[in-house]
């Protein structure tokens, strides 16, 4: 399995991935594959990711800026993060998140945070962070990992596309 950016022939397929790995999710609105397409015409994909095996796209993470309290200080968002569900639990969404942090720490990025399971994502690091908080859901959700000694803090904001689109 190859992690690498995406490419323009990959735009279908992977709005195909992600709508059918959150096809059954109880807490999806069915768009997150118009949110990756909305991230990209925005400009805001500061990375899209994939996980390719024998020509197929098996997943897929977006990364885009956060902005606190309104300023961009080198923060990002993970997700959506999406797995085919025939290939989930193979190692796939894990290879993405590790993919995905090497290259923001690599390019010098303050953190990153995200909204799932601390149950998965507590595994990479992320935890509770104290001093971040977001309107989006549930507090316990909502997961920081700083990647040098900063602590921010304040009110975390996704690109405008994720509530246009999201
Ligand atoms: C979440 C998702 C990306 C994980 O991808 P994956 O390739 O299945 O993940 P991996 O195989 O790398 O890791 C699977 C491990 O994570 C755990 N895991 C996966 N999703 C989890 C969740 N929501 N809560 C808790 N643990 C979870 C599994 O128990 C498994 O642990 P194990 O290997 O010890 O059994 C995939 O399940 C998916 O696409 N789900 C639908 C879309 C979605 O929910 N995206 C995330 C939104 S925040």
């Amino acid at each position: 399995m190859l992690i690498r950016d995406e490419t323009p022939d990959d735009h279908r397929a992977i709005h195909g991935v992600v709508d059918a790995a959150f096809a059954h999710m109880p807490y999806s609105n069915q768009k997150e594959g118009d949110l990756v397409d909305a991230l990209r015409g925005a400009g805001a994909l500061t990375l899209s990711l994939v996980a390719e095996e024998a020509g197929e796209i098996l997943g897929h993470v977006a990364v885009s800026p956060v902005t606190i309290d309104g300023a961009a200080l080198g923060w990002f968002g993970l997700g959506p993060l999406a797995v085919l569900p025939a290939r989930q639990r193979q190692g796939v969404g894990s290879a993405l998140i590790e993919a995905a942090l090497s290259r923001l720490r690599a390019a010098g990025a303050a953190g990153c945070v995200v909204f799932g399971e601390p149950a998965f994502y507590g595994r990479f690091g992320f935890a509770k962070f104290d001093g971040l908080c977001f309107a989006g859901g549930p507090p316990e959700l909502f997961l920081g990992l700083s990647f040098g000694p900063e602590t921010p803090r304040g009110s975390v904001d996704y690109h405008p596309s994720f509530a246009l689109v999201g």
